[in-house]
């Protein structure tokens, strides 16, 4: 079934933040951000930015009714830079004006003498400083000092590993309006709604019940909505209590690649030893994150980086340490994959490391290490494996032998075009890592009418997370999907929510909803059960809008039995909860049970290289996921798809650059480039994994958002190989793997 937005969206109705129709006397906010990195905040002059046409109001640090407050996790991040500037981007004072327009001008008008103090972007320096945002976290399996002493190959390295820019197709932005006795309703295009809720009230000190947020969709998140939505949210929510006036501010797209944070850098070390037979024997890491200037998301993000530091194999010793180190660049955060893919690339490189050391292949190495039912994670879970079956079902459908030999001998025959083969096997867990974030509420509503409608506290950012939800509806209910709305995420009528990411919205959310709709479909039974001459509930099912006797279709339809029920004074209404079970993590011992579940998969990955000029194309994507029982193969071969070339991206062409005074130099689209049309994979081929195992992901359909985009990762690895095709070198493990640092490879 497509996607229930995929009419509004080609035809441009769908509403985003945007769109939302502006009430009469609108004014709109434009921020002024600091024009360096690090220094002392000496004065300010707003005067000319106030007498500037149609302004209203200059807001800065000192105007604040409540805290100039927003971080989520440590409270060190100024809504407004107040005696000091942390970051390039980092918003001093607002302006609003009438227009946009005028607000926009009115912010260049502002003035600041900062004296500038050293800047450190480096996260190594930035941990040689002391300067970490939480102290170091640490995962111990085994004991690997013991393991490496007999260990018959150790091999050392280091990776690199760069950010990536959402570039999520809407930018940040946020619209307030006042509403009675002092509160504020809030559109935001945000993927936590109550992280929105809490920030807006830390600055105008407002009780959570005075303020709603209210989120229609996102054109697209990918975790930079997570918590970084917040900031524009409280923008607006202070202007407009301060002005009385609803405010807006949606911002441009230089501005929001200039202000936001990205996917968190890592500089790694890694050691490896193996056995005589290429079995890892032990393992260690250490990962320096580049968390910017304020604590934001970075603590779980380092968290997870952990969680997938030995990605899909049992190591029996493992050491990683984790630093989050606190630098002059916007804050980093939540993308996609949340930590994962950096703690990933670094097992990988350090396998490849030894793969070409001991000049064998890296699947080799790879295989024999995958993580089988009953080994433990460095976490202490026990693992319900499919690693091994993903790879061997890869590679009977797609033949992996074959792939290297057609490499192998196209490279024979090729001067200066060389392909290479890798393979990308992915285990990722499912749960917010923090446990108490596992919990979600749905209210459903039949009316008499026979429709429904669903409010979840998942926010739809085109994963598709509301045409599973009104499937959860229809299934249960036995209607067609056109019966079922699923309505904007709202505050009001969804308390209290975690944001919608960890790839765990439809899980949370649509047990929620199956709970709500089941206790509705129970007590419309007890209705039904005279109507139909039935004995038992049991014998009693609803389908195509019809009440079913021991699956024979009787007379009574889903309409009528509703109005019936409403008549008798049945409730059509439910609110429900869920909270996963059986999850849990101490982080005394560093060891638990964090996830419900895992997913699986392996992609074969194959490049070809221009090694004259350094281009390279991904020739395909190959791979056999895990979806557990997809409910939308539609939806979820999409995630794939997106997931795919968006890791893709990451490891070879988008490349962020800051200069060494914390400068962003790649701040627009002329600038920083993302794989287009002809830059995605010449064939992405999915094959489901074939299991019957039992999980406890919504229908058995397990998610999905997250976990393909490392299989993009195996393109980096392919195109080492070419590389090393055409010359006999060891590029640094540096992502992204641009064409240019081909090219410095080669040459
Ligand atoms: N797909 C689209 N189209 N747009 C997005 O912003 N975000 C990703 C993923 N897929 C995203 C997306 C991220 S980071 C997450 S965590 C999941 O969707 C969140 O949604 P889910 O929990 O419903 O999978
Ligand atoms: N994933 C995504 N977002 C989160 C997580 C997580 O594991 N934990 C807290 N926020
Ligand atoms: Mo996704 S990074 O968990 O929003």
């Amino acid at each position: 079934m497509k996607n229930i937005d995929s009419k509004s969206h080609v035809r441009g109705e769908s509403v985003y933040l945007d769109d939302i129709p502006v009430v009469h006397g609108t004014l709109f906010a434009c921020v002024f951000d600091s024009p360096i990195a690090h220094g002392k905040l000496r004065s300010m002059d707003t005067s000319e930015a106030e007498n500037s046409e149609g302004v209203f109001k200059v807001i800065t640090a000192k105007d604040l009714i409540g805290e100039n407050q927003i971080g989520g996790i440590v409270p060190d991040e100024p809504l407004l830079a107040d005696g000091e500037v942390h970051f390039a981007g980092q918003p001093i004072a607002i302006a609003v004006a009438a227009s946009e327009e005028f607000a926009r001008k009115a912010a260049k008008k502002i003035k600041a003498e900062i004296e500038p103090l050293e800047v450190v972007t480096d996260p190594r320096v930035a941990a040689a400083n002391g300067d970490l945002i939480v102290p170091p976290k640490k995962f111990v399996m085994g004991d690997t000092a013991a393991a490496f002493a007999g260990c018959k190959y150790v091999f050392e390295g280091r990776t690199e590993q760069n950010g990536q820019e959402h570039l999520y197709i809407e930018t940040q932005g946020a619209y307030a309006v006042p509403t009675e006795q002092g509160g504020l309703k809030l559109y935001s295009s945000t993927q936590g709604p109550t992280a929105v809720q809490r920030a807006v009230c830390s600055v105008t000190s407002l009780a959570m019940h005075e303020v709603e947020v209210d989120v229609q969709r996102l054109g697209g998140g990918f975790g930079g909505k997570e918590d970084q939505a917040n900031a524009w949210a409280a923008i607006c929510a202070v202007a407009s209590q301060l002005t009385k006036r609803p405010v807006k501010y949606a911002l441009h797209r230089m501005e929001d690649m200039r202000m936001t944070g990205k996917r968190h850098p890592y500089s790694s070390d890694f050691k490896i030893g193996l056995d005589k037979n290429l079995k890892i024997v032990a393992y260690e890491a250490s990962f320096y994150q580049n968390a910017g200037a304020s604590c934001d998301l970075s603590p779980p993000v380092l968290e997870r980086t952990l969680f997938h530091c030995t990605n899909s194999y049992f190591i029996p010793n493992v050491t990683a340490t984790a630093y989050c180190c606190r630098t002059n660049l916007p804050p980093n955060t939540a993308f996609r994959g949340f930590g994962g893919p950096q703690g990933m690339f670094v097992i990988e490189s350090a396998i490849a490391h030894a793969a070409e050391k001991l000049g064998v292949t890296a699947a080799e190495i790879q295989q024999k290490n995958l993580i089988d039912d009953g080994d433990e994670f460095p976490y202490g879970q026990l693992a319900e494996s499919d690693a091994i079956t993903s790879w061997s079902q890869a590679d009977a459908k797609y033949d992996f032998a074959h792939l290297q030999k057609d490499a192998d001998d196209f490279n024979a025959g090729s001067k200066y075009f060389k392909k290479g083969v890798a393979m990308m096997p992915v285990c990722f867990g499912i749960s917010f890592t923090k446990t108490p974030m596992n919990q979600a509420r749905s209210l459903v509503h039949v009316y008499t009418d026979g429709s429904v409608a669903v409010s979840t506290g998942a926010v739809e950012m085109g994963q598709g997370v509301n045409t599973k939800m009104a499937q959860v509806a229809a299934k249960v209910f036995g209607l067609g999907i056109g019966k079922v709305r699923v309505h904007t995420t709202n505050t009001l009528r969804i308390a209290n929510t975690s944001p919608t990411a960890a790839s765990a919205a439809a899980d949370l959310n649509g047990k929620a909803t199956q709970i709500a709709c089941e206790t509705i479909r129970d007590r419309l039974f007890e209705v039904a059960l005279p109507l139909v001459e039935a004995e038992t509930a049991e014998a009693v099912t609803l389908n195509d809008g019809f009440v079913y006797r021991n699956d024979e279709k009787t007379s009574l339809t889903w309409q009528n039995l509703v109005m019936e029920a409403h008549l008798q004074r049945v409730s059509l209404s439910e609110h429900s909860h869920y909270a996963t079970p059986g999850i849990g993590f101490d982080w005394t011992t560093a060891k638990g049970h964090p996830f419900a579940y895992h997913v699986y998969g392996t992609a074969i990955v194959g490049v070809t290289v221009d090694c004259l000029r350094g281009r390279y194309e991904v020739d395909y994507v190959k791979c056999c996921h895990d979806f557990g029982s997809s409910m939308n193969t539609a939806v979820d071969n999409g995630q794939i798809e997106g997931g795919i070339v968006q890791g893709l991206g990451w490891v070879t062409m988008e490349e962020v650059v800051y200069d060494t005074a914390g400068k962003l130099r790649s701040n627009a689209l002329s600038t920083y480039k993302v794989p287009d049309i002809y830059s995605i994979p010449k064939e992405i081929a999915i094959l489901p994994l074939e299991t019957a195992r039992e999980n406890l992901a919504i229908f058995n359909s397990k998610a999905v958002g997250e976990p393909p985009l490392m299989y993009g990762i195996g393109a980096y690895f392919a195109i080492r190989k070419a590389v090393r095709a055409f010359k006999d070198c060891s590029p640094e493990f540096d992502l992204p793997f641009t064409p240019e640092k081909v090219l410095m490879n080669l040459y």
